[in-house]
């Protein structure tokens, strides 16, 4: 893998402030497209997301003319600069009892395994409290609401099939519409 450079990422980064904004924390728009934190991501997560969204294993319309304009130093150098940009919050990693009678955090910790919906816990890959796990598991704590459900949909639809072990195609498509909306704020408010 090429070696990034945040300071050069810093100068290339300059068009992605218009969404993602200039602290990288992106924003939540309940009524339109919202725009990852990638502030704190980890730099080779970032590296696959550009790669996947220019050879279009991720189609988004919004993305793919910045993606693009990247060459592979570019991508390195832009995924360093992020990756530094702000820490994700240290969140509690003991394992702590999950709440069966709060359903958004019973999803997350203990996943839905009634009527046969075999929905895994998000915990199982993203972490105790959606923090993240190495450079394939994004964190989700503190990720925007609206991102998270446009995730979800992505790729129910299709439009985001760029998990070579395809480990979220099924968990998406056996979450029901009110779970979507309800693990997404659970995650976006941790
Ligand atoms: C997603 C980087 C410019 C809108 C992403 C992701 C990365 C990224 C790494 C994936 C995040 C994740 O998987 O958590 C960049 C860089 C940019 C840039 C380095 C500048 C070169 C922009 C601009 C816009 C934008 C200008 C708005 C016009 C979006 C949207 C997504 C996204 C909507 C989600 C795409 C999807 O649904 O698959 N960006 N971005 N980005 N970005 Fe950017
Ligand atoms: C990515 C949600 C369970 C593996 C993601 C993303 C979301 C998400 C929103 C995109 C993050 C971003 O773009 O920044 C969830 C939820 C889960 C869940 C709500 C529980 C209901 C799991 C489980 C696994 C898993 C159990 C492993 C078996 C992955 C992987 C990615 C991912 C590998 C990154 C794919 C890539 O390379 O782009 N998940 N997830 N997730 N998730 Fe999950």
């Amino acid at each position: 893998a090429l070696e990034g450079d945040a300071e050069r990422g810093e100068a290339a980064a300059g068009t992605c402030v218009a969404c993602h904004q200039a602290d990288g924390m992106g924003m939540n728009n309940p009524n339109g497209e919202s725009w990852p934190r990638l502030a704190g991501l980890p730099a080779a997560y970032i590296v696959k997301q550009l790669h996947d969204i220019k050879e279009g294993r991720r189609e988004s319309p919004s993305m793919m003319p910045f993606a693009n304009m990247l060459d592979d130093q570019q991508i390195a150098d832009v995924a360093a600069y992020y990756a530094e940009l702000e820490p994700w919050p240290e969140l509690p990693t003991a394992y702590h009892a999950a709440d069966p009678n709060d359903e958004a955090e019973w999803l997350a910790e203990r996943g839905d395994w009634a009527e046969g919906r075999m929905i895994p816990a998000c915990s199982q890959c993203h972490g105790p409290n959606g923090q993240g796990v190495g450079d394939s598991f994004p964190p989700l704590a503190g990720q925007h609401a609206g991102y998270i459900v446009s995730q979800l949909e992505a790729w129910r639809e299709g439009k985001r099939h760029n998990d070579p072990n395809d480990l979220m195609v099924g968990i998406a498509e056996r979450l029901d519409e009110a779970q979507i909306e309800l693990i997404a704020d659970y995650y976006a408010t941790l």
